[in-house]
């Protein structure tokens, strides 16, 4: 992040460090964790030994087999629970059918026609059971890679807890990923089956219908749902684990062009998520948590399905846009299903604001009594109308911050002990150790911006990226000795108050979504027409960042709107709607320092304001700035 923009957000978040927000009484009173000092307490037994507090948590599940050690830490190598036996589905699923919960709703689901659909945990285990047997019987073992493209419907959840449950590795590719991209990532993680709906892709592909659209089978490679997980028995006892044996792999954007396959591995991101799904959301056993990310993120991976589930909660699951049929549809359903936990993205809510306020007005809203935020910093503004216009100030906020890497949220309230400040995520869980530093590592003074890292290893880490560890070494290891670096700049209040400032890397945050910004340029430079391309981030009012291109063609092609048109088009073909640049700008030359860099600041003060403010001394065509910014969009 250049250092102007940085001194520029200090200085907001000074003066917003003025407004602070105590957890309502009613709040506390009926909270796990009421005040402040209970927060300590337990942040300072955390810390004082946080083996002895993870294997406290880790008690709270069922194991085959218990650990004999609870961590080995070769940095940047973590091993949790080591020994222990363990099945993830089984904490799920069978741990809660043995009790009187085996008739509550696990996931209540409705989809955008309007149809609802409800699994008690029993029924939930026997759809589990049944997708397991199936995808045994098409050979699938543990260890197995399965890729999953699917849209948000129960099947979905059902197939990694099926995974889940006979050790299969899923590997879910979000559903606005391209074909292109999909092929990608099922070929770098070796998955050996596809579980898709209504259209399928290469071998071993099992087919969910949806919507009944047509579909092209192959005979011996497409098996459709209900004709072999419908038939498959629905008994299969859960394979125990080893803790240590993969669970997931989830592919994130990164700063080379080529997204990284994170490894999450069993028994420790079982207990990073069950208990900070506890905690930040102080579940009780009557709430209806209603999480609206997309199974494809690691959000709904950690928060619809293996948090909540593995809590016993009844979830609210949702397929469709939140604008249909009308822009109130969300708060309908949180009034029609008696929603009490929404958990959403500040993107979404900056949507709901320019949509109106008459849509959330239309609506009671009264069951709710918690929100929560995550996926990129919030603005003030929208933390303010979120409180007032869905929570009634009455609701507390969960800022939580959290990474694809990281598996859990790491700093985030306590709703019923930490007093809120909008737009800060506040202070780390119990468990959790970050700070703020220089790029030597050393703690920078309270209220200086800086880096964010992680001081110590916690169970829900990524163990590696998938067949590339030295890129896991370089990507968070080595930057920072000794440390976990998150690629955020942050900084801390005199409180400790943690202030997210967005990622200092070449990765953009647009509308929650992380992308790498060479992952677009590649896309850009494979275009037969583009000789060269540079993405940059610009500041985006609904979106937090909107993506800019400055893009070189090749001689002979003419800049017309047509061809930026084109452009577009192609990198939705490469990797996906998400991607669309908003803005391309042609150039006949990249500004460039010396040594051949792309100087990337100059484009994003090119992209944000329009101007160029910093300092310009390196660069080697003068010219070339001149170009760029007296070309109109
Ligand atoms: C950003 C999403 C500010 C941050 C769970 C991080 C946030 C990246 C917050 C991870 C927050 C996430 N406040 N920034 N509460 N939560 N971020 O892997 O830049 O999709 O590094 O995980 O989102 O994005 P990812």
């Amino acid at each position: 992040m250049p250092e102007t923009q940085v001194a520029q957000q200090d200085i907001q978040s000074v003066l917003r460090e003025a407004r602070k927000f105590d957890p309502p009484a009613e709040f506390s009173q009926h909270a796990r964790i009421k005040s402040m000092a209970e927060y300590q307490k337990l942040y300072d037994a955390s810390a004082a030994d946080p083996e002895k507090f993870w294997a406290n948590v880790a008690g709270e599940l069922h194991w085959f087999q218990k650990w004999n050690k609870v961590l080995e830490w070769d940095l940047p190598w973590a091993k949790w629970f080591l020994n222990g036996k363990i099945n993830l589905s089984y904490n799920c699923l069978d741990r809660h059918v043995q009790t009187a919960r085996k008739d509550k709703t696990a996931i209540l689901w409705e989809g955008e026609p309007g149809e609802v659909r409800t699994f008690t945990y029993q029924q939930l285990l026997r759809e589990v059971s049944k997708c397991a047997n199936a995808l045994k019987a098409m050979g699938i073992k543990p260890g197995d890679r399965v890729a999953i493209y699917m849209g948000m419907t129960p099947e979905l959840a059902i197939a990694l807890l099926a995974c889940a449950r006979i050790g299969a590795v899923h590997s879910v590719i979000f559903g606005g990923f391209s074909a292109n991209a999909l092929v990608d990532r099922i070929n770098d993680a070796q998955c050996i089956a596809v579980i898709t709906q209504d259209s399928g892709y290469r071998r071993g592909v099992l087919v969910y219908r949806r919507t009944g659209s047509a579909v092209e089978m192959k005979k011996g490679r497409d098996h459709w749902w209900h004709e072999v997980v419908d038939k498959a028995s629905d008994n299969c006892p859960a394979e125990a684990l080893d803790s240590e044996d993969p669970l997931f792999i989830l592919y994130t954007s990164g700063t080379t062009g080529k997204p990284k396959g994170i490894v999450h591995t069993t028994a420790g991101y079982a207990v990073g998520v069950y208990y900070t799904t506890k905690m930040v959301f102080d579940l009780r056993d009557e709430d209806i948590f209603w999480c609206t990310a997309d199974i494809g993120w690691v959000t709904g991976h950690s928060y619809i399905v293996y948090g909540p589930l593995q809590n016993g909660a009844t979830v609210l699951m949702y397929e469709g846009a939140p604008n249909h049929p009308d822009f109130d549809r969300f708060w309908q359903m949180i009034d029609r299903h008696k929603v009490t936990i929404f958990y959403t993205a500040p993107t979404a809510i900056r949507a709901f604001i320019k949509w109106g306020s008459e849509y959330p007005k239309r609506h009671k809203l009264d069951s709710l009594r918690l929100l929560g935020t995550v996926g990129e910093p919030i603005n003030p503004e929208a933390w303010m109308w979120y409180r007032d216009m869905i929570g009634k100030n009455r609701c507390p906020i969960v800022d939580t911050w959290w990474q694809t890497e990281t598996g859990m949220i790491m700093i985030s309230p306590l709703p019923g002990a930490v007093p809120t400040k909008p737009g800060s995520a506040t202070v780390p869980l119990p468990g959790v150790f970050p700070d703020v530093v220089t790029r030597a590592g050393e703690s920078v003074p309270k209220g200086s911006g800086g880096l964010l890292v992680l001081r110590k290893p916690w169970p829900a880490m990524a163990r590696t990226i998938f067949n590339d560890p030295d890129r896991f070494v370089k990507q968070y290891w080595s930057d920072i000795p000794g440390m976990y670096f998150t690629g955020d700049g942050a900084r801390k209040d005199e409180d400790g108050y943690y202030w997210m400032m967005g990622r200092v890397d070449d990765v953009i945050n647009v509308a929650g979504h992380r992308l790498g910004t060479m992952e677009i340029e590649s896309a850009l430079v494979a275009h037969p027409k583009v000789a060269e391309a540079a993405v940059v981030g610009r500041p985006d009012d609904l979106k937090g960042q909107a993506i800019a291109a400055f893009v070189t063609l090749e001689s002979g092609h003419k800049p017309t709107p047509e061809m930026k048109d084109e452009l577009r088009k192609w990198v939705v073909k490469e990797i996906g709607a998400l991607a669309r640049p908003d803005d391309i700008r042609f150039t006949d030359t990249l500004p460039k320092t010396r040594s051949g860099k792309i100087m990337r600041r100059l484009l994003r003060e090119l992209a944000g304001t329009g101007e160029v403010k910093g300092d310009v001394t390196t660069l080697e065509d003068f010219s070339v700035i001149a170009k760029l910014s007296s070309e109109e969009e």
